[in-house]
């Protein structure tokens, strides 16, 4: 096989995942901004499942979500999470750690104004992840909904917004012939992001 010296890093980890983002946004057959968000239960068990990646702002990466959700009432128990994106199209995986905080009411209500209005009503409806008694509950609820906002903007229920994810640790990875991938693990200290490869 061809020695190479791999591909090139950027010093700064959000810059270098933007442009994965963007190849796997002109790659992936769907949400190329799909991300497994690992949260930790009160009693110390991981869950994970699959969020929207829906801004990258100066300070991390944020999603929006039901705020009595399982998810949410993880995090308000311990703020540490995880983040994998799996880019299928391009071979390649983003895997992050940090810590999470609350977006400002504002963002979440702006970002609210831009979903469709039928997902507007849907955020007043569900509970997220309480049980439901079967599908036609949440009709009855979607339709209640529907009424009780007919001929108005759908306001943001005080249950929904978005979280920031504080990056701690950034790993890009990139699948190579025979196993020989390629790892750069990012680190944030004192001194600001320090860069080192792994060995696959
Ligand atoms: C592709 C995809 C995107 C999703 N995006 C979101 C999202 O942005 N926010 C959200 O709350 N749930 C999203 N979900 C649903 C979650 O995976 C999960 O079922 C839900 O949030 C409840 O999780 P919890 O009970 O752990 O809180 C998405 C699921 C998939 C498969």
């Amino acid at each position: 096989m061809e020695p190479s010296t791999g591909l090139t890093f950027l010093p700064d980890p959000i810059t270098q995942f933007r442009q994965w983002l963007e190849l796997a946004e002109q790659h992936e057959i769907n949400d190329p901004n799909a991300m497994s968000l690992a949260t930790v239960t009160a009693g110390g068990s991981p869950r994970v499942r699959i969020v929207l990646l829906k801004g990258i702002g100066p300070d991390g990466f944020q999603f929006f979500t039901n705020l009595e959700s399982d998810k949410a009432t993880e995090i308000a128990v311990n703020p540490n999470v995880a983040l994998a994106f799996h880019w299928k199209s391009l071979q390649r995986q983003v895997r992050i750690t940090g810590t999470v905080s609350k977006l400002p009411s504002a963002d979440d209500d702006g970002y609210f104004a831009t979903r469709y209005r039928i997902s507007q009503v849907g955020a007043w409806a569900s509970a997220q992840s309480r049980p439901l008694k079967n599908m036609s509950e949440l009709s009855s609820r979607l339709e209640e909904m529907n009424k009780k906002f007919e001929g108005m903007d759908v306001p943001r229920p005080p249950h929904w917004g978005g979280f920031n994810i504080k990056p701690q640790t950034i790993e890009f990875w990139a699948e190579r012939p025979y196993r020989l991938h390629e790892r750069m693990l990012y680190t944030l200290d004192q001194n600001g992001w320090q860069q080192q490869r792994l060995y696959p």
